[in-house]
């Protein structure tokens, strides 16, 4: 039996890495996906992959861009809000703006993504919703992510408030804390450092197991988490980090 045999899921940041991994297992999980992103690059690929996928161009930060979607969907069982970015600096170095932006994508989407949700998901008799949080957050720092590190601790308060506030009605919200992950924006980071050999060592090194989680890896704890098999999983932080924060 596929585990998310005709359960309508939204993922955002569908267009690339963890997000791109997610609908292709959610849908080979039986799964009526429908793909976000602000960018249609990646949609249309994946639309030319999957034909009953649906797509939507939609930068999440739009809280009227977001109701507008919400609001014109029949049902709701899943969400995984994937879309985020890392930002670098530390106290010192990270600029106002730079704080605004990341808590604007990381945290404030999120909110507006799951108040919409939520409301759907108890008219359809309940749901699950996934938000990616990191490791860097309420569970470790690392050095020079202060406003990425503030904003993922904000992802796991908030996701355990709507687990605490809607488990009678049958809505779970659970995150997903991963360290490093292979994906094109990481390649691209690693890319743009003075010495991407050494830099792409260090991101291995630090993680006990030695290598960075794949997106399947990722996808695959997002299927969990939307299929009913979690059913008694909510407020979780669901660590896949290697090893990293032992
Ligand atoms: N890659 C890692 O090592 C890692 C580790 C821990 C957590 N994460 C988290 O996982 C999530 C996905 O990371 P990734 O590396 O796959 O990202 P990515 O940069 O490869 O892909 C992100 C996707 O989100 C889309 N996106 C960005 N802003 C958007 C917006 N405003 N509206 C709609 N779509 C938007 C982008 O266009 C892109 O397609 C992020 O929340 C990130 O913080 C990643």
């Amino acid at each position: 039996m596929q585990r998310l045999h005709n359960k309508t899921c939204l993922v955002t940041g569908a267009g690339a890495g963890i997000g791109y991994a997610t609908v292709e297992a959610f849908i080979a999980e039986g799964a009526n996906v429908i793909a976000i992103d602000r960018t249609p690059v990646g949609l249309a690929d994946l639309a030319s992959r999957h034909s009953g996928l649906k797509t939507h161009v939609v930068d999440v930060t739009d809280a009227g861009a977001v109701k507008a979607l919400i609001g014109g969907l029949d049902r709701l069982d899943v969400l995984f809000n994937c879309a985020g970015m890392v930002t670098t600096g530390d106290l010192l170095t990270c600029t106002p703006e730079d704080w605004t932006r990341t808590f604007d994508l990381n945290v404030t989407a999120i909110f507006h993504m799951c108040r919409h949700a939520v409301a759907l998901m108890i008219k359809s008799g309940g749901g699950s919703i996934v938000n990616m949080g990191s490791v860097i957050s309420s569970i470790g720092a690392a050095p020079d992510r202060l406003a990425y590190g503030a904003s993922k601790a904000a992802v796991i308060g908030l996701s355990k408030s709507i687990a605490l506030d809607y488990a009678a009605e049958n809505v779970r919200c659970n995150v997903i804390c991963p360290s490093a992950v292979e994906t094109p924006s990481m390649a691209a980071r690693i890319e743009a450092m003075d010495d991407p050999v050494a830099a792409r060592r260090a991101f291995e090194s630090r993680q006990p197991i030695g290598r960075m989680a794949f997106t399947g890896e990722i996808a695959e704890m997002a299927v969990y988490l939307a299929s009913d098999l979690s059913g008694c999983v909510t407020g979780s932080t669901m660590i896949m980090d290697g090893g990293a924060k032992l």
